[in-house]
């Protein structure tokens, strides 16, 4: 049996960093060993990812696939030449899966603890949200504690360029060397676990950055000052994720039809790095929920060589003018408005992600994807989980579910909540991404839609289609975009499945081929 797309994509980057016999070994801690499964089978790798190989050359890669070269074609059975396996058509590739954590990161350095112990713990502390409960104030707090190893440039540079293809980090422009090298910084941390938390609260006069003032006219909070420690340790993992009922000290309620969203900033104590805005979101209002990659920014998750630079190396650039659209929405919608970016990008990158958001984007809380959640049935879940959380702690919230069609997760989660929560989800708008990109060729699935009122979800090819929706009173769809929504797989007339193969046209073959090989690591 094939394994599934899952474990496929969390191989990816232990295949690639070689690591696939590191997460074997014991940890060297006094706590009893916790072996974590993150694929079912590691076997030696027949083909080395090396970012400085051409696999562009290779144009014969998919027959070699078909005769089996390497042994591949067994895993994959008879689907080669039939049909593309479902982690292909269902899903992107995850260059971002499993990446290294704790003493894996330190085993494959070669650092041991002592030499960490000096170092000053840091900790990311994700903007929080809170709703109002009859208790006052309720805070989700979550975030990470960890501390950066001794690492040196060059290691850093070999590390980052197994992030690249086609180049290195020598061979690009001082701003994308700059951001290799702080996202491979970020990513090789120690997690620190069994750490007490403590955090102070203050009134959040400005939002920061030259972003939008906090999202739909949030305002400091008038008092709310107190310090407390989080009543967990972190976990193993380093992170902590708790809801923290807080006190009143002069914080204005929750309730009522025009109430502001109240920020708050959070420090941690002990470092200077666990800074985050907090929001304090009334029970009634709409809150937007919005996807970050290839709707926010350009991404192109969807085309490996590129997807990478664009995350690792070059500086985020934002979408078209969609910065316009949420900016509008910010400005005119109700003051008890709020937004929340959702990612399942992995921690370790979400100070990147932030940076992006509070200069392009209204102010608002975040989620990432936190460090238990890649195993392989965490990882599948993980955007419904933290959806889920969202909609159960604002159950009188309307919510406007924001995303792309490149990405399988949102496809299933999003019109699976309207099902179950038809009262909570106000709109579903959806990029259409082959609508604008032409390398955008992996299928994508509507089925889920079936059953919904076609007029609550929009398909939208560019962010000026956004514009005029009278979004407070549920107008969700511009009558002038054509919707072609089949409820089945949509390939757009760019990839056909059948019994003569994959057909592929123009420049998504080359997509097509760096996708492959990157899959191909991750079997391995
Ligand atoms: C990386 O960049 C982010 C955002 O600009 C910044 O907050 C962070 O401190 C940097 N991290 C490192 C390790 O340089
Ligand atoms: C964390 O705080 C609790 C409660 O004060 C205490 O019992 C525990 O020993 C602390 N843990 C550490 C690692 O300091
Ligand atoms: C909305 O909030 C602003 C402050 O940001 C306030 O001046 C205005 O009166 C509020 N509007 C309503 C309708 O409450
Ligand atoms: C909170 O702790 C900070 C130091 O971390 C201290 O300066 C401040 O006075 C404390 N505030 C309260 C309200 O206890
Ligand atoms: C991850 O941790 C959170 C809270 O720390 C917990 O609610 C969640 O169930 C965990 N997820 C998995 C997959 O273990
Ligand atoms: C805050 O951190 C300092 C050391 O950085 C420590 O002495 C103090 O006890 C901490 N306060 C709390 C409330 O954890
Ligand atoms: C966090 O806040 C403190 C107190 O305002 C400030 O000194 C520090 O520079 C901030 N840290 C970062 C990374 O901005
Ligand atoms: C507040 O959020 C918590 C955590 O999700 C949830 O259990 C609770 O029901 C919410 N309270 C209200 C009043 O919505
Ligand atoms: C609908 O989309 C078109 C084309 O992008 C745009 O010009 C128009 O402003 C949008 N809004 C409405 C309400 O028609
Ligand atoms: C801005 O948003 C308001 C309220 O949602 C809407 O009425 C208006 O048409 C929007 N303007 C543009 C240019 O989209
Ligand atoms: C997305 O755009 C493509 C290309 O214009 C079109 O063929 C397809 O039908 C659109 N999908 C939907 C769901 O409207
Ligand atoms: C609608 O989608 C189907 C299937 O994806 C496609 O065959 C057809 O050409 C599309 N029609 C339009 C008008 O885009």
């Amino acid at each position: 049996m094939a394994p599934s797309r899952t474990s496929q994509r969390a191989l990816l980057m232990s295949a690639i960093l070689g690591l696939a016999s590191a997460v074997a070994l014991p940890e060297k801690t006094a706590v009893p060993a916790k072996v974590e499964v993150r694929a079912p089978i590691v076997t030696p790798a027949a083909i080395r990812f090396d970012s400085r190989h051409s696999y562009l050359q290779k144009k014969d890669i998919i027959n070699d696939i078909k005769s089996g070269v390497n042994g591949i074609a067994q895993s994959w059975g008879s689907r080669i030449g039939q049909d593309l396996p479902s982690f292909f058509t269902e899903g992107i590739p995850g260059w971002f899966e499993g990446l290294p954590t704790g003493t894996q990161v330190l085993s494959k350095l070669g650092i041991n603890d002592g030499d960490l112990a000096a170092k000053p713990t840091e900790v990311l502390n994700v903007p929080p949200y809170a709703n109002w409960t009859e208790q006052g104030w309720n805070v989700r707090f979550h975030g990470n504690v960890y501390k950066f190893p001794d690492i040196s440039q060059s290691k850093v540079d070999d590390l980052a360029n197994v992030f690249l293809i086609d180049t290195e980090v020598s061979k690009l422009p001082p701003d994308q060397q700059a951001q290799a090298r702080n996202l491979t910084r970020s990513i090789f941390i120690v997690q620190q676990g069994d750490r007490n938390v403590s955090m102070s609260l203050e009134p959040s006069p400005s939002q920061g950055g030259d972003g939008e003032p906090g999202g739909g006219n949030s305002i400091a909070a008038p008092g709310g000052v107190q310090n407390f420690t989080l009543p967990y340790e972190t976990t193993d993992q380093g992170d902590f994720d708790v809801f923290v009922p807080i006190q009143q000290n002069g914080l204005l309620p929750g309730t009522g039809s025009n109430t502001n969203v109240q920020r708050l900033n959070v420090y941690t104590n002990g470092t200077l790095s666990g800074n985050a805005t907090a929001f304090l979101v009334p029970n009634e209002g709409i809150t937007f929920i919005s996807d970050i990659d290839d709707i926010l920014r350009v991404t192109k998750i969807y085309d490996p060589k590129e997807g990478l630079l664009n995350s690792f190396a070059r500086p985020f650039t934002p979408w078209l003018n969609m910065p316009d659209v949420y900016r509008n929405w910010s400005s005119t919608l109700p003051n008890n408005t709020h937004f929340h970016y959702l990612t399942t990008t992995p921690e370790q990158a979400t100070r990147l992600y932030m940076d992006f958001i509070y200069k392009t984007y209204p102010g608002g809380s975040f989620d990432t994807r936190p460090l238990n959640f890649s195993d392989v049935s965490a990882t599948l879940s993980i955007r419904m989980f933290l959806l889920k959380k969202v909609f159960e702690t604002f159950p009188q919230r309307k919510f406007v579910l924001v995303a792309d069609t490149s990405n399988s997760d949102v496809m299933k989660a999003y019109p699976q909540l309207a099902h179950d929560h038809p009262n909570q989800v106000q709109c579903i708008l959806l990029r259409n991404t082959s609508a604008t990109d032409p390398d955008m060729w992996f299928p994508y699935n509507t089925e889920g839609f079936k059953g919904l009122n076609s007029k609550m979800y929009m398909f939208f090819r560019e962010p000026n289609d956004l514009h005029g929706l009278d979004i407070s009173n549920g107008q969700c769809l511009n009558a002038t975009i054509p919707q072609n929504v089949t409820f089945d797989r949509q390939t757009d007339g760019k990839f056909r499945l059948g019994s003569a193969g994959a057909t592929l046209q123009g420049s998504a073959t080359v997509s097509f081929i760096v996708a492959l090989v990157a899959t191909m690591v991750m079997i391995m």
